[in-house]
């Protein structure tokens, strides 16, 4: 078992690049090898089973061995398992997911969906929708888009300038221009002393306003948002955000466009976190739960208003100018109309409902650990804050690595989470129950206790 691992670990430390490593460090630590999934588990190349706490990165929604998944794939594969959609060709298992989509997301009233493989893709190709359609329109000076701090869209060149996480950036010279950046919506992070919530979102809407002034609203073309900033720290926006923000942009006429590649098919307790916060964007871009994450498959949704500016571009143009390979692939798209006939038939929002209360229950308990400055989340995501101090809300310096001993600390007990900057993050399969909830919690408060006593052995904490 272990020779297999060695043979694994050696030569995927000579032959492959990871994606969001240390690569100075890797040599040393190595990999996971993941062999198996069942359920919300996942097990390795050394026979060792995992809760995988954070679904994979946010996305594997219905587990790891979902069986109808599988069939839909084979079905697929055996009746066409490609075919293209460009110049009017198309596929049954395209046309249905379509369809479904926008049935699903009736209440925004969207009229289309042009579908890619990726979330950074399904945001890049947002851009030039917006683009193209202000240019059609006659308002080509509306140009530059507002993404926030810790936001996070994804790393292509665009979506990458979108995204406001200063690692993303540095030395990979981004952001490109055109990319404004305001305030994130976190008051625990940027709430003054004695400032209540309210007056903390009427600050930084105001600070928007003012951006937006300085720019010229007519220079502006989107706001983009995720509903709840994962990847920036689990930011559950503060109250009644959403609501002022979506007035200021109604104001100047600036298209909201909602990020729902993690909250997306219900992982905030309802179907889409913009029913969560009461957002009404003109854009929507989905990705990851939509094929349960067994194949890659993304899109962007838009409004009639911005698919008849688009039609007007192509027919000045004769051409709508753009698409990739994989668009609507036949084998993902019949996964992902699988997993959103899994998501109804079984209710899957309504299991989420029915289980957030006691997830919560128990990340909010975790508040009292002497190390954790703030416990929050939504439906089945949440995230704990790493303090030094809590009173002061000070984080660790990041070379005492606490972060990092906790989910190492987790992973030796068998439960995936994930540190991020200075929380660590927890995002189940969907499919999870109480018992399993339990076992995550169980297992993340003695991860906790390490981190803590790492915390005190490098004299970080009394
Ligand atoms: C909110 C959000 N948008 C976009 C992306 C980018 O998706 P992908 O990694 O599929 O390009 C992610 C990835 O985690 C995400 O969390």
């Amino acid at each position: 078992m272990s020779n297999s691992h060695d043979s694994n670990a050696a030569r995927d430390i000579a032959s492959l690049m990871h994606p969001y490593t240390n690569l100075d460090k890797y040599p040393e630590t190595g990999p996971v090898v993941m062999t198996r999934g069942s359920g919300v588990y996942v097990e390795d190349d050394q026979g060792r089973r995992y809760l995988e706490g954070m679904s994979g990165l946010w996305s594997a929604s219905l587990g790891f061995s979902e069986q109808r998944l599988i069939d839909a794939a084979t079905r697929q594969m055996q009746q066409l398992p490609y075919y293209q959609i460009f110049g009017g060709r198309s596929t049954e298992p395209a046309i249905e997911l379509a369809d479904r989509l926008l049935a699903m997301t009736r209440p925004f009233g969207y009229d289309k969906v042009l579908f890619a493989n990726s979330g950074s893709e399904a945001n890049d190709q947002a851009v030039k929708l917006i683009w193209y359609y202000f240019n059609a329109m006659g308002q080509p000076a509306k140009k530059k888009l507002i993404a926030r701090v810790r936001g996070y869209h994804g790393v292509t060149v665009m979506a990458g300038s979108l995204t406001g996480i200063p690692t993303n950036h540095a030395d990979f010279d981004l952001p490109v221009d055109r990319v404004l950046r305001t305030d994130c919506p976190s008051f625990y992070h940027y709430g003054e002393p004695g400032e209540s919530e309210s007056a903390f979102v009427d600050r930084i809407i105001g600070n928007l306003e003012a951006l937006i002034e300085r720019e010229g609203a007519d220079t502006i073309a989107a706001f983009f948002a995720e509903p709840v900033q994962g990847s920036g720290g689990v930011i559950v926006p503060a109250a009644g955000y959403f609501e002022k923000l979506q007035a200021v942009l109604r104001k100047h006429d600036i298209l909201l466009v909602a990020d729902e590649v993690i909250c997306g098919f219900g992982r905030t307790g309802h179907l889409f976190g913009a029913q969560t916060f009461g957002m009404r964007p003109d854009i929507m871009t989905v990705a990851k739960a939509m094929s349960g994450s067994y194949l890659p498959i993304s899109g962007t949704l838009m409004t009639k208003a911005i698919y008849d500016g688009v039609v007007a571009g192509s027919r000045k143009h004769g051409v709508f100018a753009h698409g990739v390979t994989y668009a609507g692939h036949p084998v993902c798209s019949a996964v992902a109309n699988e997993a959103l006939k899994i998501y109804e038939e079984r209710d899957i929002v309504g299991h989420v409902q029915r289980v957030a209360p006691h997830f919560l229950k128990r990340l909010h308990a975790l508040a009292a650990h002497p190390l954790v400055g703030e416990a929050r989340g939504v439906g089945l995501i949440g995230a704990l804050e790493i303090v030094q101090d809590k009173a002061a809300r000070k984080p660790f310096d990041a070379s005492a690595g606490v972060g990092a001993r906790i989910q190492a600390a987790a992973l030796e007990n068998g439960l995936i989470v994930r540190s991020i900057r200075d929380a660590v993050a927890v995002c189940p399969p969907l499919i999870i129950t109480v018992a399993q909830i339990d076992e995550l919690f169980d297992k993340f408060e003695r991860a906790l206790d390490a981190g803590l006593e790492h915390a005190r052995a490098g004299g970080w904490v009394g």
